[in-house]
């Protein structure tokens, strides 16, 4: 059984999809993870950022099992993840590698940007979670001071509407609700009420 997860940057996906992995005892994969860890292995080898030939082999050698997400959470490391993220043949490596992880026993959860429409468009169950961009910036904010980090709101909010433009301005595979997804709104919605919502749609969907 795969479960699809997709929405922008700050939507709650990543916390909705752990939850319901730990819930049913399903494999979870943040695929964001894959594509900030093929940018962060160019950054560290002084590669460029702009070449597709370059950025495909070294997402090739992308191990799944190896992705750290303290490290990899990194700002820096996100921008640079959504700009080659544009790039069609890094997107064939790190979506094959994906496929096949979505394919593991008994079950998994995959969340990120084109779960539903490209990567898994057989899962069984797919939800887009989203929220208005104010509300994703100001998590994002909270987020960082609770960790007792600084930052400037509108900053953050400026970086989200940027990354927002990119991940569904692309030409491959951009960032869109598939036609079958649930659409949860976490603006008005605790993460807590929003998994209540996602478990009632997967266990009618176990049930059939
Ligand atoms: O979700 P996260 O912020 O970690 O993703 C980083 C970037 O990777 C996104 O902004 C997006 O450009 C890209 N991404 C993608 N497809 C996915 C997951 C992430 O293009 N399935």
């Amino acid at each position: 059984m795969i479960i699809a997860v997709d929405g922008p940057a700050a939507a709650g996906k990543g916390t909705l999809s752990r939850r319901i992995a730990e819930t049913y005892g399903f494999h979870h994969l943040d695929t964001g993870l894959t594509y900030r860890a093929t940018a962060k292995a160019l950054l560290d080898a002084g590669l460029p950022l702009d070449d597709e030939r370059v950025a495909a082999d070294v997402a090739l050698r992308i191990d799944l099992g190896g992705l750290d997400r303290d490290v990899l959470s990194a700002h820096d490391i996100g921008e640079a993840a959504s700009k080659i993220a544009v790039m069609p043949a890094v997107r064939r490596a790190l979506v094959e590698a994906q496929r096949q992880f979505a394919s593991r026993e008994p079950g998994t959860v995959l969340d990120g940007r084109d779960i539903g429409t490209i990567v898994c468009p057989d899962a069984k169950v797919k939800f887009y979670v989203t929220a208005s961009p104010e509300i994703r910036a100001r998590r994002r904010y909270d987020e960082i001071l609770g960790k007792g980090g600084e930052a400037v709101l509108e900053d953050i909010f400026d970086d989200v509407r940027k990354r927002d433009e990119r991940d569904m301005g692309r030409a491959d595979s951009p960032l869109r609700p598939a036609d079958d997804a649930h659409l949860l709104d976490t603006s008005e919605m605790s993460i807590e009420a929003a998994f209540m919502a996602a478990r009632g749609i997967i266990d009618a969907a176990m049930m059939k």
